[in-house]
């Protein structure tokens, strides 16, 4: 896949489109840094995407909670999993494992599955925002005004 952003990837929504745009210039790097072979450059980069994952991932879960998304538990539960992955992977590179035995994973498995949730949930959520600030302000769901359980 091609590990940069586009239209066919836009949710919609600014905010998350903007955040989408570095995550997956954050996954170009760390694929661009597997390719280049030096253990150094792949161990940054893919350290920098960790902490953009995390951070990316929480903000969508703020987001989610504050506007009372119906499919929040579901969504962050498949962010949940997939940095489950990623995490194994970052063990595997840090135990110095082969590049061959995590090439895949970086190079075409961790891109794909981003690009797959942005379309599959990350989508929907951007619809719903869209949706949800064309509202009167009074009218839209929040987490201020509609108690829910976590
Ligand atoms: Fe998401
Ligand atoms: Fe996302």
């Amino acid at each position: 896949m091609s590990d940069h952003f586009t239209k066919e990837l836009e949710v919609g929504f600014e905010k998350v489109d903007l955040e989408h745009r570095a995550l997956l210039k954050a996954v170009g790097e760390a694929v661009e840094a597997l390719r280049g072979g030096r253990r150094e450059e792949i161990h940054e980069a893919m350290a920098k995407l960790g902490d953009y994952l995390v951070w990316h991932f929480s903000s969508e879960e703020r987001i989610m909670e504050e506007t009372v998304y119906p499919e929040r538990a579901r969504h962050k539960a498949a962010h949940d999993l997939f940095m489950q992955d990623f995490l194994q992977l970052c063990e595997a590179e840090k135990a110095g494992e082969d590049l061959g035995s995590f090439s895949e994973a970086l190079g075409q498995r961790i891109p794909e599955w981003i690009k797959f949730h942005i379309q599959v949930n990350d989508a929907p959520l951007g619809r719903y925002l869209a949706a949800r600030d064309r509202k009167p302000e009074g009218s839209r769901p929040s987490a201020k005004d509609k108690p829910y359980p976590s």
